[in-house]
């Protein structure tokens, strides 16, 4: 890959240098465009021996090449590290007073930014704004972390290791295997209201419809996220221009949603957890305990609509549709339970995962099963929700 690798004056400069080492190492065509203030930190022959390319930091340098725009052009993947709360800004606001500046401008490639900075910068409100609106325009934001920082002090805002950095910003650059295609998700968990103020709900957090939403955006579909009762952070990670998040509270409304969604979806992925009953009236004033008859409460229930099983009902040519399970049970009990519900559903994959008091729910890693329509097990895989978001997709990219 051509990797352009920006950086910006920082002391972390100088772990930079293992970052483009790393990625020469690992066959990569790297191209170093440091700003002057970097230079301070680390010289320019350092960046060329490492990267075994010329580096300038000028765009009066080399102006037959139009390298202002050149670099961005032909970049796979754009990595800023360190990425100083100054560049932060200035990304933010599209500056191109130097050459990394134009060839951010320039290029359509991914980016991925390391910020490193002290904490009282980070906290800073213009750089918590700078880096909403970077990640809301696709930016990726790797780190910082959490340690010590230049000076003797100590918290957010120091550089991750590089090749943290690097196994990050590598993993961004998947194949756009899933450009052309429009998908529709569906995430979080939905609630049935008693009263105005209750309701029956699960603990779903929607994380791993998020992870769903970016990757297949990543890998260049036109995403349709469906959201019920996931946290602003958590829809964070699934911003990206190509996402558009609709939100559902009920049963109910996240059937119309993905009905509407799915009419123009080659894939349709059901991640949502849909309450399989709700009550059976709801009252417009709150039940009190004074009012009730006797000690003591009955609720009655009536079955919702079992989405995924609509949508399979009613679904386009050539569309691949995926369900989720969530099971308590383990092992062959939880392969067979998923096979029970694979069939009658009726979709084309079912993403089997195990959950418990602390597992699957909240948690930042997944583990899953996915099996084909027939019961074969066509993927397995364990890790953090993105890597099993590419699993899936790489799944779907199968069967289709
Ligand atoms: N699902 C749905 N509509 C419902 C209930 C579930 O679309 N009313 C979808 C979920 O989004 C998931 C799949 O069906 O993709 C399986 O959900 P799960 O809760 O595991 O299974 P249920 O069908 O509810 O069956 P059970 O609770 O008996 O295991």
């Amino acid at each position: 890959m051509f990797i352009v690798v920006g950086v910006t004056g920082g002391i972390a400069a100088y772990k930079a240098v293992n970052i483009v080492r790393l990625l020469v190492k690992a066959g990569h065509d790297v191209h170093v465009v440091p700003t002057d203030d970097a230079l301070r930190f680390v010289g320019l022959p350092t960046w060329e021996a490492t990267s075994r390319n010329p580096v300038t930091t000028s765009v009066h340098d080399d102006v037959p090449r139009v390298r202002h725009v050149a670099l961005g052009q032909a970049a796979d993947l754009v990595l800023i590290a360190p990425a100083t709360a100054n560049t932060l800004a200035k990304m933010a606001a599209g500056l191109a007073d130097d050459l990394l500046g134009t060839t951010l401008l320039a290029t359509t490639a991914p980016v991925v930014v390391a910020p490193a900075m002290h904490t009282e910068m980070w906290r800073h409100p213009a750089t918590r704004q700078n880096i909403a609106t970077l990640a809301a325009r696709g930016v990726h934001v790797a780190g910082p972390a959490d340690g010590e920082l230049t000076g003797g002090d100590s918290g957010p805002g120091r550089m991750l290791e590089p090749d943290d950095i690097v196994a990050r910003a590598l993993a961004i650059c998947r194949p756009h295997d899933l450009a052309g295609l429009h998908v529709a998700i569906s995430t979080g968990g939905t609630r049935e209201p008693i009263d105005p103020v209750r309701f029956i709900g699960n603990r779903s957090s929607g994380r791993q419809g998020a992870a769903l939403a970016r990757a297949a955006a990543e890998r260049g579909a036109d995403v349709v996220l469906v959201a019920a009762h996931v946290d602003d952070g958590v829809l964070a990670e699934a911003s990206h221009p190509h996402i558009t998040v609709v939100r559902a509270s009920t049963a109910a409304e996240l059937k119309t949603a993905m009905t509407d969604a799915a009419a123009d979806a080659d894939a349709v992925v059901m991640a949502a957890a849909v309450a399989d009953y709700r009550p059976a009236s709801t009252s417009d004033a709150k039940l009190t305990k004074e009012a009730a008859e006797r000690p003591g409460r009955t609720l009655d229930l009536v079955e919702t609509e079992d989405v995924l099983a609509s949508l399979v009902r009613g679904r386009r040519a050539a569309q691949t549709i995926v369900g989720f399970a969530a099971e308590t049970s383990h092992g062959d009990e939880l392969l067979e339970r998923g096979r029970r519900k694979l069939e009658r559903k009726g979709c084309d994959l079912l993403v089997v995962n195990e959950v418990g008091w602390q597992t699957g729910f909240e948690a930042a890693t997944n583990s899953v099963v996915v099996l084909a329509a027939g019961g074969d097990v066509v993927a397995e895989a364990s890790g953090t929700k993105r890597e099993v978001a590419d699993a899936v997709w790489d799944a779907v990219v199968a069967a289709r």
